[in-house]
């Protein structure tokens, strides 16, 4: 199956962890490519089976912990087209709500969010393997 993982990272731990899901994803035999939010294009979503999308996560004083910049690359993205989707994070402290919301605002342009999982910074990769068997079981495409 194709699948396709989105990041949006500012240090580097983001995009560690989707290569942590893409390498997961290959080990089961599945094709992937692995994009930033800037440079995806309405055709890599719609060869896509199976999406993967990750940000990291910005405390804000009246706002609250939230996926970064999100209303910037959320609205920019192509639509999701009820596309299976499993969102992440990285951290630092703690990411509170963040993946809610995400799943919230990745909802509202299509995606169908079957399963979320926040990363560590310190390990942006710890258990890519273990989510990426979830997401695709939850699809049915599991090896
Ligand atoms: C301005 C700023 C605000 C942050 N706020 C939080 C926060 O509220 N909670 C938290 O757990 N991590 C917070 N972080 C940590 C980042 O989410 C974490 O380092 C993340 O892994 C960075 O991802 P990246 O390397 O892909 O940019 C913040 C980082 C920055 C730069």
């Amino acid at each position: 199956m194709n699948i396709l993982v989105l990041y949006q990272s500012r240090k580097g731990h983001t995009r560690q962890a989707a290569e942590a899901i893409a390498t997961a994803a290959r080990s089961q035999n599945h094709n992937v490519v692995v994009k930033s939010v800037i440079e995806v294009r309405k055709v890599d979503v719609e060869a896509a089976d199976v999406l993967f999308v990750g940000t990291w996560v910005h405390g804000l004083i009246l706002f609250g912990v939230r996926p970064a910049e999100a209303e910037l690359w959320v609205p920019a993205l192509p639509a999701l087209a009820g596309k299976p989707t499993g969102i992440f994070c990285t951290y630092a402290f703690n990411p509170r709500g963040s993946l809610t919301i995400m799943a919230d605002l990745l909802t509202a342009r299509g995606a169908k969010v079957t399963a979320q999982r926040a990363f560590h910074r310190s390990r942006p990769g710890h258990g890519a393997d273990v989510f990426v068997r979830e997401v695709l079981q939850s699809v049915g495409l599991a090896v």
